[in-house]
């Protein structure tokens, strides 16, 4: 959105501008993450995380290209490489812990993004493009990340490889030439760990350009705030240079302690023993468990144990291991319909609350069951608490969170932002220069007017 009070970019050198007239990149830069892009002034912390997410995706390319210069993608060497990369190359280690707790660290981030535009329903309009692409991306960093675990062709990469790729197995007539296809054979081997490699050089570039879709998206309707409440006027925004440069840069400040503190004391407390030993097609693990961060999706797809069959009769419809592919990709997938199924015109959970209630005790201890399940052998009591937790993932978004979006009686909103942060707003007794529409719109998530009270 383009504010009538956005400051201009004046160029003041000969240089800048003569460049200005050329090629307006610190015009660009300016518009986009200076002085010349007003904010909501009521930004919390939890609006930090989008910038963290592009700063791990910096750190993961930087890293990765790095680690790429001394790795060889062949099955008879592949370990050996990374071995050589920890002990041999000038600082390999360092670069090695940083790409690998920096995908984890990268997760939570995302994680957090993810989760506060589920509790402030950052998806709505008009930001429904910002949330797709996002979902892209997500999609595109799990495939990223799983082609990277495989490289390192340690016991968990050859098994989670197989393991995987063998979920293809489960579409009927297509899927076992479809998984043989995905491997370049029968099994994981040199042709699959080159693929792999290839892809998990070319994806990063691939989110980089989907992220640049995604900032562009945003900077059209501008970022949502705590409130859910649009910006009507001056006074609720402040210029993102340099407020939120400096609150950003705090964050930031925070995130490199804890990141450094992983990669340097505990490098190896997010990853698997069991790749440290080299991948041996002739020794299956006792427990095939992927990286922390798929573990909520391995649950879903773990939880269905029996064939979906016509009753009495023994017929399979679908079997077990082809409903918890679906229920996996499903569940994420769902997320692309989640700007439609949550009708309700009030978008921050602090003012909806029946929704808040479903998603502080429905949704959150679900994930951390689906969480703890997914990384638990495949046992009881676990199975039954992923079902129990699968079952009501998939009733929250689809059945709960649209009734209660019908139902529930919103909180009254603040005014305005302005309102929400200083407690009174001189624009609701008498709107002035620079109120948009009289100082109602964009309550209702169209931006169209919100109803007098
Ligand atoms: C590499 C990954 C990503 C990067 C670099 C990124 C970057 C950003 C940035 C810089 C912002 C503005 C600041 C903020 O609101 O935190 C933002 C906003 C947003 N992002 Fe992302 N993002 C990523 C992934 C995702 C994913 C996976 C989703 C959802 C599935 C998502 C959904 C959103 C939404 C809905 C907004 C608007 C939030 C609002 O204004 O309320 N993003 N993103």
């Amino acid at each position: 959105m383009s504010f009538a009070w956005a400051k201009q970019y004046e160029p003041k050198t000969g240089l800048t501008k003569w460049l200005d007239e050329k090629l307006p990149l610190p015009r660009l830069v300016y518009n986009a993450v200076g002085a010349g892009y007003p904010v909501p002034r009521n930004l919390n912390y939890m609006w930090n995380f989008g910038v963290l997410a592009g700063v791990c995706l910096m750190i993961q390319i930087i890293t990765g290209v790095v680690l790429a210069m001394h790795y060889a993608a062949n099955g008879l060497v592949a370990f050996a490489t990374v071995e050589h990369i920890m002990r041999d190359v000038n600082y390999g280690w360092m670069l090695r812990y940083a790409h690998a707790n920096g995908a984890s660290f990268f997760f939570i981030v995302i994680y957090m993004h993810i989760f506060r535009g589920l509790f402030y329903s950052s998806y709505k309009a008009p930001r429904e493009m910002i949330w797709l692409l996002g979902v892209v991306i997500f999609l595109l960093m799990m495939a990223t990340a799983f082609m990277g675990y495989v490289l390192p062709w340690g016991q968990m990469s050859f098994w989670g490889a197989q393991v995987i790729t063998g979920l293809f197995s489960a579409i009927p007539l297509v899927g076992e030439p479809l998984q043989v296809w995905l491997l370049g054979g029968f099994a994981p081997d040199n042709a699959a760990l080159n693929r792999f490699f290839s892809l998990h050089f070319l994806l990063p570039f691939v989110i980089a350009g989907v992220v640049i879709l995604h900032i562009w998206a945003l900077h059209i309707p501008g970022s949502s705030n705590p409130t859910g409440v649009e910006v009507k006027q001056e006074s609720d925004t402040v210029p993102f240079h340099p407020y939120y440069t400096a609150k950003d840069g705090f964050g930031l400040g925070v995130f490199l302690i804890l990141f450094t503190a992983m990669v340097f004391f505990l490098p190896n407390a997010l990853g698997h023993p069991d790749n440290y030993i080299e991948a041996n097609p002739l020794s299956t693990p006792a427990h095939i468990v992927p990286e922390w961060y798929f573990w909520p999706f391995y649950a879903i797809l773990r939880a269905f144990t029996g064939d979906l069959t016509i009753p009495f009769t023994g017929i399979t419809l679908i079997p077990a291991k082809l409903l918890g592919v679906i229920a996996m990709f499903g569940s994420i997938l769902l997320w692309f319909i989640l700007p439609w199924l949550d009708k309700s015109p009030v978008r921050s959970g602090h003012y909806r609350p029946l929704f808040r209630k479903f998603f502080w005790f429905g949704l959150i201890p679900t994930m951390a069951v689906l969480f703890y399940c997914g990384g638990a052998p495949a046992e009881e009591p676990f199975v039954v608490l992923s079902q129990i937790a699968t079952a009501y993932y998939f009733l929250h978004f689809l059945v709960i969170l649209p009734i209660i979006s019908q139902i529930e009686v919103p909180k009254p909103l603040p005014f305005s932002i302005t309102e929400a942060v200083v407690g009174q707003d001189p624009a609701r007794e008498a709107p002035r220069a620079g109120v948009v529409n009289g100082g109602d719109a964009g309550n209702l998530p169209d931006g169209s007017l919100q109803p007098a009270e």
